[in-house]
């Protein structure tokens, strides 16, 4: 099995999601750590509850320092043979030399259908857009804030009395879903990234599982 770390920033729903699927016998991955850069983030505790190994590496001491933050986060990280990273609601940007040392091996989730509404308040944004489908992205991390290639998408219908509030709620639902059947394909070296694309092999057998 591959050995995952997911980093979070706070609540962890997403990382439960994953953790939960990782616990079947036939997943691919085995989520090895969970690392947060909060000590009071919720999903902490979520974690170790579930049996997990928690870290908290604080990235506020290291202020604009992030290549400071990024080694000590690098050496716990092969401190554990980790292979695949997912970002988990983790709030905190890379420098590009760590992007590019997880190039093809980092994942990330975003709660809109990028490219559109990347960043802060995503929901806000689809409903001041108003559109009327939107949805959760995992996708490769590059450099970029909310921007990589996309491994798999979900969405959701817009309705016309759709708060922040219940639209997230609605498009989370589509992210525990889909961030462990993306983290699956990766795993099992069913997507690969090539050049700015990410490509996806044995989709039949992707959309039946
Ligand atoms: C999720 O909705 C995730 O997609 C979003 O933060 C939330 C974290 O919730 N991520 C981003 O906006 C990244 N730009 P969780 O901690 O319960 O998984």
């Amino acid at each position: 099995k591959r050995r995952v770390a997911i980093l979070i920033s706070g609540r962890g729903s997403n990382m439960a999601a994953l953790i939960r699927a990782a616990k079947q016998s036939d997943f691919p991955a085995e989520i090895a750590v969970v690392i947060s850069n909060r000590a009071d983030a919720a999903g902490l505790q979520k974690a170790a509850e579930s049996g997990i190994a928690v870290e908290v590496i604080e990235s506020k001491p290291f202020g604009k320092d992030r290549a400071g933050f990024e080694a000590k986060l690098q050496a716990a990280l092969d401190a554990r043979g980790i292979e695949i990273i997912c970002l988990a609601g983790f709030m905190r940007l890379f420098t590009a030399e760590f992007v590019q040392h997880w190039y093809g091996r980092m994942l990330n989730i975003h709660p809109s259908l990028l490219p559109s509404f990347p960043g802060l308040d995503p929901h806000g944004q689809a409903l001041r857009a108003g559109v009327k489908l939107s949805g959760a992205t995992v996708h490769f991390v590059i450099p970029e804030i909310d921007a990589g290639p996309i491994v798999m998408q979900g969405a959701v219908v817009v309705r016309d009395d759709d708060t922040p509030d219940t639209l997230s709620q609605r498009i989370l639902g589509v992210e525990h879903r889909i961030y462990p059947e993306a983290l699956k394909l990766l795993a099992r070296d069913q997507v690969r990234l090539e050049g700015d694309l990410c490509r996806t092999l044995a989709t039949e057998q992707a959309e039946q599982a």
